[in-house]
This record gives C-alpha cells, structure tokens and sequence, in this order.
C-alpha cells in the first residue's frame, strides 16, 4: 500500500475517532453539570462514572414536569418543615439544583441528595407519575396495568430462584412494542400467589431514563419492596431508590431494567 493511501486511511480513521469522541463529548453535554458528593473535583467535559451524581440528576428530573414550560417543584408533605421553592423557565437540572438548594435551605450537596432521597418516598413522588408517563401511565392497580397493557400476554421468562427475592419470579417484557416494559412478578414460597408485580417503564421525556414501580400482594401501587437479604430474610426497602441502587449503567449515566450485575448495555 503506497504512503499517500495509507495517510488517507490514518486521515479517515483519525476523523471517525475524532467524530465518534466528539458525540460522545456531545452526549456528556446532556448530562448536567451538578456538584458531586463526596468526590471533590471533576472535570464537567468529561464526567466520571458517578452513581450519586447520576442519581442525583435522576431525582431531580424526577421532579421536573418536561411538558411544562414554568417548572414547578411538586408541594412537599405538609408534614415536613422545608418549604418548597417555584422554580421558573429552568430547563435544566443544574439550574433547578441551585433553586432547590435554595428552597430547602440545604448547606451542602450531601444534604441536598439526601432531601432528594427522602423526596422520593413521599406520595408527592408518586403523584408525579403522570408527568413522565402521560401516554402510558401507570395506574394504581396491578388489575389496571393489566387492562391497559395486557401484559399477561407479553413474552415471559421465568427465574425460578431469584437472588434479590428468593423465590419464584415471572418476568414479562414487551419486546415488540413501545414502550418497553418489563413487569416482574414475585410468587408466594408455594408458587400460588403473587406477592408483589414490579415494574419498570422509560420516561417520555427522551432523557433515556427509566421509572421503578412496586405493587404489593394485593395489587396496590406501594413505595416499598420486599426483598431477600444477603442473612436470608425479607426485608422491606424504599422505591424507586432501592431499585436505583442495582438497576444502574454507569457508562450511560442512566437507570434502566437491566441490573448492574449484569455488565453491558440495556438490550433489552
Ligand atoms: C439487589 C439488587 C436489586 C434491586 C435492589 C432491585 N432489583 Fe430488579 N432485578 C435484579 C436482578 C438480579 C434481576 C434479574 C432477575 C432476577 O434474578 O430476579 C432484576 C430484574 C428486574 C426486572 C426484570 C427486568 C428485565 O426485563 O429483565 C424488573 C421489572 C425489576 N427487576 C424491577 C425492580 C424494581 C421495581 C425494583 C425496586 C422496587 C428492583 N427491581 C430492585 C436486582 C435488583
């Protein structure tokens, strides 16, 4: 191969490099710029693999209503001393992060997070649903989700020893479809009864990020979960927080069906 020939292709390789480094450049730029607990600097061109950064952006868009023009932080639990501020024309997290920082009069990002973590397990979370899933919404019931999606009739997979239940779970999943959905149901020690119907379901907001749903034994959307701990007992735990712990991809920066222990990216 003749020098000239050579130089062209190093030339083309170096531009698809070049091009392929730059969109993924491009889409870091999506990702907000917000303080990072615990880490003391990073560079905000090319952000780390950041589990509290990213849940950090997860649950503030949580709150964000992206059909809305002036955004508004949904009201606290009356029960609750912080006061929650209004937050106008702010599109973007990093924006709407100083606000609530504001609002909640929170001293640190570690704080701050926390406000968020405590946030999610209020019913003003889960009022919020209909934000990000206006088209496909997610109802109260086990037998409403069933009627809006027949998701009975979805593609199922059994795990007949599940780690993080221990026990049987069925798990549904509409590969055909949007949106892409995985319903997860945990049978009873015998197998005869459903003991709780998970879900997880993408936000239509085209950020990429996914949703975590729990219905309990008798069908009924619940902010918490029961799961098999490493001593072998059930233990009840908080949603979606808990499910965000696992159901992470940390080159993505996003919270999706597939579990962390399972590397690569979301296929399904
Ligand atoms: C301790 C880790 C862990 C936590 C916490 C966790 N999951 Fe999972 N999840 C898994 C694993 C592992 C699987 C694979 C199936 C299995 O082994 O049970 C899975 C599978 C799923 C699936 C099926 C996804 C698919 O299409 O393959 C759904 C739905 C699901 N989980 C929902 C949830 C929800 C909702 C929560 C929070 C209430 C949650 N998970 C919390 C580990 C976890």
């Amino acid at each position: 191969m003749d020098r000239k020939r050579l130089f062209g292709l190093g030339l083309a390789l170096f531009s698809t490099l070049t091009l392929k480094v730059m969109g993924q450049h491009k889409s870091t730029e999506t990702h907000f710029v917000i303080p990072i607990p615990k880490i003391k600097s990073a560079n905000p061109n090319r952000p780390l693999a950041n589990m509290n950064r990213d849940s950090l952006i997860y649950m503030i868009t949580a709150f964000i209503n992206p059909l809305e023009g002036n955004l508004k932080w949904v009201e606290g639990d009356s029960h609750s001393s912080q006061d929650w501020g209004l937050i106008s024309d702010s599109t973007v997290a990093s924006q709407s992060y100083s606000s609530f920082q504001k609002a909640s009069r929170a001293t640190s990002a570690s704080q701050t997070f926390s406000i968020f973590k405590n946030l999610l397990k209020t019913k003003a979370y889960t009022e919020v649903r209909a934000w990000h899933h206006s088209r496909y919404p997610v109802p109260d019931t086990v037998a409403e989700l069933e009627q809006l999606y027949s998701f009975s009739k979805w593609d199922l997979e059994l795990i007949k020893n599940s780690s993080v239940k221990g026990t049987q779970r069925l798990i549904y999943r509409n590969r055909n479809s949007f949106p892409k959905i995985s319903i997860a149901q945990t049978l009873s020690e015998k197998g005869s009864t459903i003991r709780e119907t998970e879900m997880i379901i993408p936000r239509e907001d085209l950020s990429g990020q996914f949703d975590f749903y729990a219905y309990n034994e008798v069908g009924q959307l619940s902010n918490t979960s029961i799961f098999y701990s490493s001593k072998g007992k059930n233990i009840s735990a908080f949603v979606p927080y808990t499910c965000m712990s696992c159901h992470y991809n940390s080159s993505d920066g996003v919270f999706q069906p597939l579990p962390l222990s399972y590397t690569g990216h979301n296929s399904k």
